[in-house]
């Protein structure tokens, strides 16, 4: 950990919807470490717990709560709860996304809905909640996690649902990027492809052998693009997306 006068979000505010586990999980932590003063959100109660004792483990706090983003309501009340705990936010961190892959044929229209709800509608408010705060402040930065490769049918297969939800938070990032520039706020996309835990294949050699690099990608590596995004330096990068994949769906 960086010596606390160099950290780089010292006096930074974040939420990190979907922050209990995995890629949220760790851009939490690593924002933690560089300084910020961090809420994560997901909705199972032992993982927020876990993740509060990883924190502490490492010398950092990260404050949590229990909150389902595809409710609007709840939603909301993680942006009040983070006002009144950490401020802000200055930082939006969004990294909820079920995944689903299967025959176009038993893709109902529920499971569609699903699909829709967490990858994107939840985005949405998230980022509805986010804007009129970042805006009073002139200052924002929004980073949302989509897919290497969303367009291509190469992309994992099966996953069309998946895939084109995950586009349609792409063109909305887009959208948003260019609206909110004047006011200080860039939204921008992480595009990852097979991240594994350190990087390694876990019994899935198979996997790793399709990939150019011939591994999995590291949480870590996902965190280091993560605050690249989110850095005040970084303001002049708005509408991005940073595919990591190892070479995979380019
Ligand atoms: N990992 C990869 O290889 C990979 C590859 C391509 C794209 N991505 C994208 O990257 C993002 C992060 O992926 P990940 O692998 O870290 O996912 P993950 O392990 O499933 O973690 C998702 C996080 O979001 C939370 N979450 C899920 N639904 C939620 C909801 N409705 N409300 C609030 N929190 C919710 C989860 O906690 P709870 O379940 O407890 O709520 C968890 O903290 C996702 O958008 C994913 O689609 C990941």
């Amino acid at each position: 950990m960086a010596g606390a006068s160099e950290r780089t979000f010292s006096g930074r505010s974040a939420l990190v919807v979907g922050g209990s586990r995995g890629l949220g999980r760790a851009v939490a932590l690593a924002l933690a470490a560089e300084g910020a003063r961090v809420l994560a959100t997901g909705r199972n109660a032992a993982a927020l717990a876990e993740l509060r004792m990883i924190a502490r483990a490492r010398g950092v706090r990260i404050r949590t709560l229990r909150s389902d983003a595809r409710v609007r309501g709840r939603v909301r009340e993680a942006f009040r709860r983070a006002a009144s705990t950490v401020g802000g936010p200055d930082l939006l961190v969004h990294a909820v996304g079920d995944y689903w892959a299967g025959p176009l044929s038993r893709l109902t229209g529920e499971r569609w809905e699903a699909l829709a709800r967490s990858n994107v509608t939840s985005a949405i408010h998230s980022i509805q909640e986010a804007l009129p705060r970042m805006r009073r402040r002139r200052y924002g930065r929004i980073l949302l996690f989509g897919v290497a490769g969303g367009e291509s049918p190469r992309a994992a297969h099966h996953a069309h649902a998946y895939r084109a939800a995950k586009i349609a938070l792409l063109v909305l990032a887009r959208s948003i990027a260019q609206e909110e520039a004047p006011n200080g706020i860039t939204v921008n996309m992480i595009l990852p492809g097979v991240i594994g835990p350190g990087g390694r294949a876990r019994g899935n050699a198979p996997l790793a052998t399709r990939i150019p690099g011939r591994r999995l990608g590291s949480p870590r590596e996902v965190t280091r693009a993560a605050l690249f995004l989110l850095a005040q330096e970084s303001g002049y990068i708005t509408g991005s997306t940073l595919t990591l994949s190892g070479g995979l769906l380019l």
